[in-house]
């Protein structure tokens, strides 16, 4: 193949794109992440025999590639020409009649930035093709689903009626959910997170992961080669904490559980245990699991309220779950993740990297607006809460805990944070003496 070939493009060619039945090279998006299940899973862990990759006809693969350059152009060039904008133009103006610097960290700052960005052509021309772009990625995925859903429900079907299966599924329907999760249609995927027709229903499932693969790319954010999200937990843990052997693990919202069966594949005499609000999206992790030969072990449970007892866990872990989380659950799970780890375990949460701390003005009014209007409702909370005073308020010491950007790959930026339990931490909640 002529041109420009990422490590990311080897993938597709060797592997033959999941999302393009029809055969033909993909020529046109170079630089994409593919979230592990998306791809051909034979390659990434070796014995799935559960095809769960969507099937693309050719004029999906156009709509697809189509999406994805417009969602890059929209988020990546226009994103940045707004940066400019305002670095160059807004802000001084906006200093000159304040009569001083303007403050990343200041609310009302914010405030000001926003009402002076949303003025501009450029922003309200961003904003309105960020808002179509996200509606036109649910079509595609739709209308992939519409010709290719049923294969993957008696694919699932199958899995479920196996005997002798490695894990477990345990749904709860008495749960009581948290409204503004199950009731929200976060990233605007249609029906949401907890969308179910019936009691086998993997829709959610289904949706949540094609819009995924489009949404990470239309970010332009890359693949690793071959690496999984628990090869980059367990990398960064390994580093920090030479010693730490976990054997009971648990993911907090893992989803459709792209992350999970990796956990198990690279300590295979670890118990993994994952939990998630979501029955779609359960099903659909614990079939993925099931076909890539891991034993998981899913509950439908809510993360600020697990039913394990104290000290149940060597190692906790979640993947960009905190900013899909209230700002009253944020603090009640992080709590929960720091009361079931045993004294010695790691908490390590994996996450978007939108901070405040971190981030200028005009990427602050762009995510606010994407709170307010695309499927976001706690971009903002999550990005302004402290991660540090929360595992304090949980009496976390100072010295076991972490808060901050680690680079994943190439480009690839992640704020985590986490705490290690002291291994003479006594079940009162102090350390022995
Ligand atoms: C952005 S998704 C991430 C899913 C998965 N970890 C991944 O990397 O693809 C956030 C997940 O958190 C789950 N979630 C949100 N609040 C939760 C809660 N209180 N308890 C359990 N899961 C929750 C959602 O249902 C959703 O599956």
């Amino acid at each position: 193949m002529k041109g420009k070939v990422s490590k990311t493009m080897v993938i597709y060619d060797t592997v033959s794109h999941p999302l393009q039945s029809s055969g033909l090279p993909v020529v046109q998006i170079l630089e994409i992440e593919m979230p592990a299940q998306m791809l051909s899973a034979a390659n990434v862990h070796g014995s799935n025999d559960l095809d769960m990759n969507l099937h693309l006809t050719h004029d999906d693969t156009a709509r697809r590639n189509f999406l994805v350059a417009f969602k890059q152009r929209v988020n990546l060039t226009m994103g940045g020409e707004i940066r400019q904008l305002f670095e160059a133009a807004v802000a001084p103006d906006l200093e000159k009649l304040a009569g001083r610097k303007l403050s990343d960290t200041d609310k009302a700052d914010r405030k000001l930035a926003k009402a002076a960005l949303e003025e501009t052509h450029l922003y309200k021309a961003w904003a309105a093709l960020t808002y179509i772009s996200q509606g036109m990625m649910w079509e595609i995925v739709d209308g992939v689903l519409n010709h290719d859903f049923a294969r993957l429900q008696k694919a699932f079907d199958m899995i479920n009626a196996r005997p002798g299966k490695l894990g477990t599924l345990t749904l709860n329907p008495n749960l009581k959910l948290p409204r503004n999760i199950s009731k929200t249609e976060i990233h605007r995927q249609p029906g949401g997170f907890c969308f179910e027709r019936h009691d086998t229903d993997i829709m959610a499932g289904a949706r949540y992961n094609g819009g995924g693969l489009m949404y990470s790319a239309g970010r332009g954010r890359k693949a690793v080669a071959g690496q999984s999200g628990g090869d980059f937990v367990l990398s960064v843990l390994s580093e920090r904490y030479p010693d730490f052997k976990p054997m009971r693990i648990l993911e907090l919202g893992c989803g459709t559980g792209r992350n999970t069966p990796s956990y198990k594949q690279l300590l295979p005499d670890a118990v993994v245990h994952a939990i998630d609000i979501a029955p779609g999206l359960l099903r659909w992790a614990h079939a993925f699991a099931e076909s890539e030969g891991q034993a998981v072990h899913f509950h439908q449970m809510d993360a600020t309220a697990l039913d394990f007892p104290n000290e149940s866990f060597d190692l906790v872990v979640s993947h960009i779950m905190g900013h899909e989380t209230t700002q009253r659950g944020l603090p009640m799970w992080v709590g929960e993740a720091w009361r079931v780890l045993k004294p010695g375990g790691a908490a390590f949460h994996v996450d978007v990297p939108n901070q405040t701390g971190y981030l200028k003005l005009a990427d602050q009014v762009m995510n606010d607006w994407q709170v307010r209007f695309n499927g976001e409702p706690f971009w903002m909370g999550w990005a302004d809460a402290n991660l540090k005073q929360i595992m304090r308020d949980h009496g976390v010491p100072d010295d076991a805990l972490f808060a901050e950007y680690i680079k994943r790959g190439e480009g690839g930026l992640w704020f985590c944070h986490g705490a290690r339990k002291p291994k003479t931490w006594s079940t009162a909640g102090r350390r022995a003496a």
